[in-house]
């Protein structure tokens, strides 16, 4: 079982990579293959809309030379992405964002001259959030905006892990964090096997 993180946050020791590596620790240990991959640290343009993607159907197809042709083989490699990010004014952060525009399109040949297929589809997906508001509040529209997105592109939607930032590294290392992202852990390995 193959687990590709993609990790939005531009801190790469922030609340979001923190709470990660349990999560990451409990997945290795059952078993599965963990893909970490930052995002804030890779050049990733955003989608200019030019759909020459959408007539090649069988691959990525995007002419953007940038870094993320090796990031959607990762995801093509895998059964489950997590999309990890902090809440940034209730969505992800940019470059997630960007990713996420791309694959929509690079993903999923449905507007060119005939109708082609999502090549993800059927591989699950995941959220894992650090936001300063309460949960709900602060991530429940992005949650519900990757719902659709999972929806439109064919892949099974599993649930979200929050955590709130209290205003310290620390607190995002304490027993409770930590047990709640090996339970996430088991819940994603769990649907996934
Ligand atoms: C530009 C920016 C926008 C933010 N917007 C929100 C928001 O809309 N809702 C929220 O609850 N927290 C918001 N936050 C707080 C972060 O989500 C929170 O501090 C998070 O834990 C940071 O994670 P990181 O250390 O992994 O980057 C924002 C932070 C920044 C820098």
């Amino acid at each position: 079982m193959k687990v590709c993180i993609l990790m939005g946050s531009p801190r790469l020791q922030g609340n979001t990579a923190t709470v990660l590596k349990p999560f990451m620790d409990r997945l290795a240990e059952k078993g599965a293959a963990v893909d970490y991959i930052t995002l804030s640290d890779k050049h990733i343009e955003p989608c200019i809309d030019c759909r020459l993607c959408q007539d090649v159907y069988d691959a990525f197809g995007c002419p953007l030379q940038d870094d993320l042709q090796p990031i959607f083989d990762a995801v093509l490699q895998a059964d489950c992405i997590i999309w990890a990010t902090p809440i940034y004014s209730w969505n992800c952060t940019p470059p997630m964002k960007a990713v996420l525009d791309r694959f929509v399109r690079g993903m999923n040949k449905y507007y060119g001259q005939k109708k082609g297929s999502s090549l993800w589809e059927g591989k699950k997906c995941a959220i894992v959030t650090t936001c300063g508001y309460n949960i709900e509040y602060a991530a429940g529209p992005f949650e519900e905006s990757l719902r659709r997105y999972c929806k439109h592109s064919r892949l099974t939607y599993i649930d979200k892990m929050g955590m709130r930032d209290t205003g310290s590294i620390a607190n995002m290392q304490k027993e409770e964090v930590v047990s709640a992202a090996w339970n996430f852990a088991d819940t994603i390995y769990d649907a996934c096997i």
